[in-house]
C-alpha cells in the first residue's frame, strides 16, 4: 500500500473554437508546458477527514468528510470543485480513511489557460494512484469533469480532456483526435483581468437566446472555421494560418466576449509583426496569444511586454497528466 502519491497535468490553449465548442463544434486545442502539481497523502485509521492546502490562495482547511450536499457548499469556491472529486471517489469506491491534499500550479488563475481543469484532473489522478484504483485515462477525465461543471456550469469537456491527454487535438463532441500543431510558436499575453468561464459562457447563452438568427450562424462560422484551420495547420502556412486567427478573434468579439484589454494586446502583436492574435478561452479578460516564428518572435515578445501583458512562450506539451 502506497501511503503518497503525486500527479501533475497541463494547462491548455484554444487555437480556434471556443465558445462554438460549448454548441458541439469541433475546436483545436494544445496542452501547454505549465502544470498543475498534486500532493496526496493517506491516514489509514482515522476518522475521515479531508485535509485541503493551496499555494495559489494561501489557504488551509479541514473538512470532516459526508456525503451531504454541504461538504460541498458550506466551502470557499476555489476548493469546491476538489471536494465534488474527492466526495464522488470516496462514495463510489468506499473509502474510509483521511487523506491530506497539497495543490500547487504554475499557470495563471482565471486566465483561459485551464488551470480548474488542470487541478481536478491532477487531483483524480492523484487519488486513484493512492488508492490503487485502476482507472483509465477516460475515467480520470470523467472524473475531473465533476469539479469542472462546478466551476463553470455547462463546460464542454475540452478543457479535461487535453489535460487529461495531453498533445495538440481536434475536440468534437466529446471525441478526440491528434492533429499536427507541435510546429507552430505562440506567445501568450496575459490582461491580468481575472474573469470567471461561466459568466462568459452565460453572456453568449444570452445574446444566442436574444438574435438567435444572427448568432447561430456565427457559431456555425466558428465550428467551420476550426475544420478550415485544421488543414491550414498541416501545411504550416503561417499566413493563413495568422489570417484564420485574426478572424477567429474577430468572431469572438462578435459574439461579445472580447474587451478593450484584450483588443489591445491583440493589436499591438498584430503591428509588431505577429502573423495573427486573437484572444483564448472564455474571454472578458485572461489570455491572448500571438502566431509568431524565429523572425518576428522578439519583437512580439518585446510589444506584449511593454504593454505590460507579461508574455510567456508556450510550449506545446505532448504528455497529459502524469503520475510522478
Ligand atoms: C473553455 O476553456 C472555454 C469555453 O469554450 C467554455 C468551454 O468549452 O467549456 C468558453
Amino acid at each position: 500500500m502506497i501511503k503518497a502519491a503525486h500527479a501533475t497535468a497541463p494547462g491548455k490553449i484554444i487555437l480556434f473554437g471556443e465558445h462554438s465548442v460549448v454548441y458541439g463544434k469541433p475546436a483545436l486545442v494544445t496542452a501547454i508546458d505549465k502544470r498543475a502539481h498534486i500532493e496526496v497523502e493517506r491516514h489509514p485509521n482515522t476518522p475521515r477527514k479531508i485535509r485541503i492546502s493551496t499555494m495559489d490562495y494561501r489557504s488551509s482547511h479541514e473538512i470532516p468528510f459526508s456525503t451531504a450536499p454541504t461538504f460541498i457548499t458550506d466551502q470557499p469556491t476555489h476548493i469546491q470543485p476538489l471536494l465534488r472529486i474527492i466526495q464522488s471517489i470516496y462514495v463510489q469506491e468506499e473509502i474510509e480513511e483521511s487523506i491530506t491534499v497539497k495543490v500547487a500550479s504554475d499557470i495563471p488563475r482565471s486566465a483561459g489557460l485551464g488551470s480548474s481543469a488542470s487541478v481536478c484532473v491532477a487531483l483524480t489522478a492523484a487519488l486513484a494512484d493512492l488508492f490503487d484504483l485502476g482507472y483509465s485515462l477516460e475515467q480520470i477525465s470523467a472524473c475531473a469533469f465533476k469539479g469542472e461543471q462546478l466551476v463553470h456550469g455547462t463546460p464542454s469537456g475540452i478543457d479535461n480532456t487535453v489535460s487529461t491527454f495531453g498533445g495538440c487535438i481536434r475536440y468534437h463532441k466529446g471525441e478526440i483526435e491528434p492533429i499536427e500543431g507541435s510546429l507552430i510558436q505562440l506567445i501568450i499575453g496575459n490582461t491580468g483581468i481575472a474573469r470567471e468561464t461561466k459568466t462568459w459562457v452565460g453572456k453568449v447563452r444570452s445574446r444566442y437566446d436574444t438574435f438567435p438568427n444572427v448568432i447561430e450562424p456565427v457559431i456555425n462560422a466558428m465550428g467551420d472555421l476550426a475544420k478550415e484551420a485544421e488543414r491550414v495547420l498541416a501545411t504550416r502556412d503561417l499566413v493563413r494560418l495568422g489570417e484564420l486567427i485574426d478572424i477567429n478573434h474577430g468572431m469572438l468579439s462578435s459574439i461579445g466576449v472580447s474587451i478593450a484589454e484584450l483588443d489591445h494586446l491583440v493589436n499591438q502583436a498584430r503591428s509588431a509583426g505577429a502573423y495573427g492574435a486573437k484572444l483564448t478561452g472564455a474571454g472578458g479578460g485572461g489570455c491572448m496569444f500571438a502566431l509568431v516564428d524565429d523572425e518576428n518572435h522578439d519583437k512580439v515578445f518585446r510589444a506584449l511586454h511593454e504593454s505590460g501583458a507579461g508574455p510567456i512562450r508556450a510550449q506545446f506539451e505532448t504528455e497529459g497528466v502524469l503520475i510522478h
